[in-house]
């Protein structure tokens, strides 16, 4: 069976569905294909905050009322020394710019809906999915539904929205795209857990290592520990969970809840360069990957899609293909600013705790690094911005 659209957008994580909601709104006709079911989309938890500058994206396309209602501002962060709170308002810092905090599948489930109000295309289950002729002027994805039924979608572009272990990226030739990794070398375990969140975004340092404890919605937290790079699940038996979490946190009275979900989450750093190729455009993590040290994952994905949205518009509208020539490196310029920051945040954040990290000496250097942003007006005005997005 042979179909056609303008853009085909592979993958529904939060790449492929603000993609597919803003190219609604441009007018631009699209079908989303996505390999698992509604449900489990709509349940997966990872992110949490957007950002002042990706909640602008949905404001400015007219989306605020259907993904933003309800969602509380952020405001203070805690960072806790050795069991000493200290707050930086960063809103305030960025000249009122707020974030939002949105768990990730709240953000998932309105754009779901959203789209499929404005009478998208949203094909879930999809099998096999592969894209074809990406060189030439006229691409194709072939799938196979959950019919059995193998389906051919004609197109103008494909965008890559299938996330690190997705197929766009691999169906681009070997050598046309530069890869960079690092190992962070370190390890984080987290934790979801019925547990009241706490009142601001939480990140401690502490000599056994860091940790944090961030709000998923009113009844739920998110914890992370620092760890070795090599553990796993069974080394973090819940005994140990709740006394390194009361220990790092300094935090003796926190409470002990129902954990949801266990896992251990690699930090590295990923990025390819061009994000495109040809007809096909890689969004989000299909282009790279960060660690969650400043919670900037979900955040590149929404301002990727954002420019492509924007550049696919001019492209098929006014015959005006300059934004999408120009689409891989104007995204790069924001992810390798993330991609510092994030570097920045996880050396100040670990190594002024953990002295094993990095040595005596970098310690005093991560130390001087946080109290510069208590110290100086103008360092945590730089580090709000940063947490604006810019
Ligand atoms: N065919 C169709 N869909 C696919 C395929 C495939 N072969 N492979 C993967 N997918 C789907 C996945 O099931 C998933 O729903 O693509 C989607 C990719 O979503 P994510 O991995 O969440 O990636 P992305 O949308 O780029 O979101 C990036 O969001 O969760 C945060 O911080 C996290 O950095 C991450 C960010």
């Amino acid at each position: 069976m042979r179909e056609s659209t303008e853009v085909v957008v592979i993958g529904a994580g939060p790449a492929g569905l603000t993609l597919a909601n803003l190219l609604q709104r441009a007018g631009v006709a699209c079908v989303v294909l996505e390999r698992q079911s509604r449900s489990y989309v709509e349940q997966r938890q990872r992110a949490g905050v957007l950002e002042h500058a990706g909640a602008r994206v949905f404001e400015d396309w007219g989306l605020a009322d259907s993904v933003l209602a309800g969602t509380p501002r952020d405001g203070m962060l805690e960072i806790r020394v050795d069991g000493e709170p200290r707050y930086l308002d960063v809103p305030g810092l960025a000249d009122g710019r707020a974030g939002r905090i949105v768990p990730q599948q709240v953000l998932v489930g309105r754009l779901v809906a959203a789209f499929l109000e404005g009478g998208g295309d949203l094909r879930f289950d999809a099998g096999e999915v592969s894209p074809h002729d990406l060189d030439g002027a006229s691409p194709a994805v072939t799938y196979r539904g959950p019919d059995g039924v193998v389906r051919e979608i004609a197109c103008s572009y494909v965008a890559g929205c299938d996330g690190y272990h997705g197929v766009s990226r691999t169906a681009v030739p070997a050598g046309a795209l530069t890869t960079y990794t690092y190992d962070h070398g370190i390890g984080w375990f987290t934790v979801l857990a019925d547990v009241p969140p706490p009142r601001h975004p939480l990140l401690a340092v502490h000599p056994a290592g860091f940790a944090a404890q961030f709000p998923r919605g009113p009844r739920a937290s998110r914890f992370y520990l620092e760890c070795a790079p090599d553990d796993a699940l069974g080394d973090w038996g819940d005994e140990r969970i709740w006394a390194q979490l009361r220990l790092r946190l300094g935090d003796a009275g926190l409470p002990e809840g129902p954990i949801t979900e266990k896992a251990v989450v690699e930090m590295r750093s990923f990025v390819v360069d061009p994000m495109s190729h040809g007809r096909l455009f890689l969004v989000g993590d299909a282009a790279h990957i960060i660690t969650p040290m400043g919670g900037k994952g979900m955040n590149l994905a929404i301002a990727d899609a954002n420019v492509l949205a924007h550049a696919l518009r001019a492209a098929l509208r006014e015959g005006d293909d300059e934004r999408l020539a120009a689409y891989s490196a104007t995204c790069l310029k924001r992810v390798w600013n993330h991609q510092e920051f994030s570097r920045w945040m996880t050396e100040m954040l670990h190594e002024s705790g953990d002295a094993t990290l990095a040595g005596p000496f970098r310690r005093e250097l991560a130390r001087a690094r946080l109290e510069r942003l208590f110290a100086s007006g103008a360092a945590a005005r730089a580090f709000a911005d940063l947490m604006a997005g810019g």
